[in-house]
């Protein structure tokens, strides 16, 4: 007789942008083939969640499909419940699911009250905005024996795979001198993002250009051991002042550079939805390797008969490899594209960690899961608190530079990692 398989319930707790775009989406899909159970999803006030439950694209693609919403539907919309997710994370039965995906600044609490409370967690990037914390949260996660996976989608674009297992094969040489880019579009100036993308609280690199630092990272699993961040200030509409351009440079420990240039302005007119991409050189025997990644235009261009692209455009790029709706061989339609299949990977692993240790007795089934999760961090291929820390101290070295007009800071390794601020001219760093 074969054991019945766990499916573990999942809370989300964010109804924003990337819980509509993508989480609740593929969550749904991972539902109906059997991978998780009941979906329940936090916000803070009912706006988001009716927007979620009403959506038609869900409806179409998932039918019959549905989430529990905290508050219900019928909540005053003006009323903000910021402590709820604590009353149904504190309602979970042990093993379950929290997938993370409030503002930056919250994900430190609502991760630690889900491992607090014997849950496995997916979280958005970042993690969290101190290094201190990640460690923390790491050491409670191993205490718990509970999963933590950050979703950085960019790691299962297949060209970062072929990428990394390339690299690793020793196909292209040593990195040594790279561009990266990643410019969201102008209309973000008049999103919500006007209330908090202020100069004191994050700046374009902190938001967008850590995928890329992630990602020479995931590829050469080379250490970032200084960064450098010059900001261009502008206001939103409403006044606010922000970081609206920045220009990063980023060294690694085999003295090589990247750099890493952000802005919210790529111009609503053009084709996109954004532009990114990035070029790393790398230092072969007597020749030179590298790898292009043009992940702006993917090759795929339509033309819409009405304003149906993003920001409302008619003619767009538009990207199959992130994700998509398709059709498929079941009801409804099903998300592909790496977005897809970063949450399927972290939902997947979660799903064979609980069931690997289902019908263990307690300290068995908690050694058998500290197992996984060690083979997880090894590996290398989810981002977890243990194997992307790296990503943390960048971020701390880029705000502190960022603020002090673009100061060299320096990332130190070693027992106890941290950040120091050097306040030298530019100059030759040796690796
Ligand atoms: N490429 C990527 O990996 C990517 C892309 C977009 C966003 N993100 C990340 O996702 C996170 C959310 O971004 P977003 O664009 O969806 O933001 P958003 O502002 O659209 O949504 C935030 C949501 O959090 C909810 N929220 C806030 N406080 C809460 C609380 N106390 N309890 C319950 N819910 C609460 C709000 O109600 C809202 O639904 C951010 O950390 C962001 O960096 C990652």
């Amino acid at each position: 007789m074969t054991a019945q398989k766990l499916s573990p319930n999942v809370n989300i707790v964010g109804g924003g942008m990337i819980t509509f775009d993508l989480l609740l989406p593929s969550l749904y899909h991972l539902q109906r083939t059997g991978v998780i159970g009941k979906i329940d999803v936090c916000a803070l006030n009912a706006v988001p969640l009716k927007a979620l439950a009403e959506n038609p694209d869900f409806h179409e693609a998932f039918p019959g499909q549905r989430f529990t919403p905290h508050p219900g539907l019928t909540a005053p919309a003006d009323a903000q419940n910021p402590d709820l997710y604590k009353e149904v994370i504190a309602g979970m039965a042990p093993g379950n699911m929290v997938v993370v995906a409030t503002p930056d600044n919250l994900h430190y609490a609502v991760v630690k009250y889900a491992l607090e409370h014997d849950q496995n967690v997916l979280c958005v990037k970042p993690l969290v905005l101190k290094y201190e914390q990640a460690v923390e949260l790491e050491k409670l996660a191993v205490e718990k024996g509970r999963f933590v996976g950050v979703e950085y989608h960019k790691r299962f674009d297949r060209r970062s795979l072929v990428a990394r297992r390339g690299y690793r094969l020793g196909q292209f040489g040593a990195f040594m001198m790279g561009e990266a880019k990643l410019i969201e579009p102008y209309y973000y100036r008049h999103s919500n993002f006007q209330n908090w993308f202020t100069c004191d609280r994050t700046d374009p690199f902190t938001y967008i250009g850590c995928h890329y630092v992630d990602l020479v990272y995931f590829i050469t699993g080379l250490k970032p051991v200084e960064v450098s961040v010059q900001g261009v200030k502008g206001r939103f509409p409403n006044g606010n002042e922000a970081f609206l351009w920045s220009h990063a440079r980023v060294t690694w420990e085999n003295g090589a550079l990247l750099s890493v240039v952000n802005g919210l302005g790529y111009p609503d007119a053009a084709a996109g939805s954004n532009d990114q991409g990035m070029i790393l050189y790398c230092e072969g025997k007597d020749q030179t390797g590298l790898m292009f990644h043009d992940d702006h235009n993917r090759g795929v261009a339509y033309s819409y008969l009405e304003n149906t692209g993003p920001g409302g455009s008619k003619y767009n790029y538009v990207s199959p490899d992130f994700y998509r709706l398709v059709p498929w061989e079941g009801t409804g339609y099903k998300p592909i594209g790496y977005g897809y299949e970063s949450v399927e990977g972290i939902t997947r692993t979660i799903h064979r960690l609980e069931n690997a240790a289902a019908g263990l007795s307690g300290e068995a089934a908690l050694v058998r899961r500290r197992e996984l999760i060690r083979d997880v961090d090894s590996q290398g291929l989810i981002a977890t608190p243990a194997n992307s820390f790296i990503n943390e101290l960048v971020v701390e070295a880029a705000r502190a530079s960022i603020l002090a007009n673009a100061s060299r800071v320096r990332i130190v390794y070693g027992d106890h990692p941290h950040i120091e601020k050097s306040s030298g001219s530019w100059g030759v760093v040796s690796g």
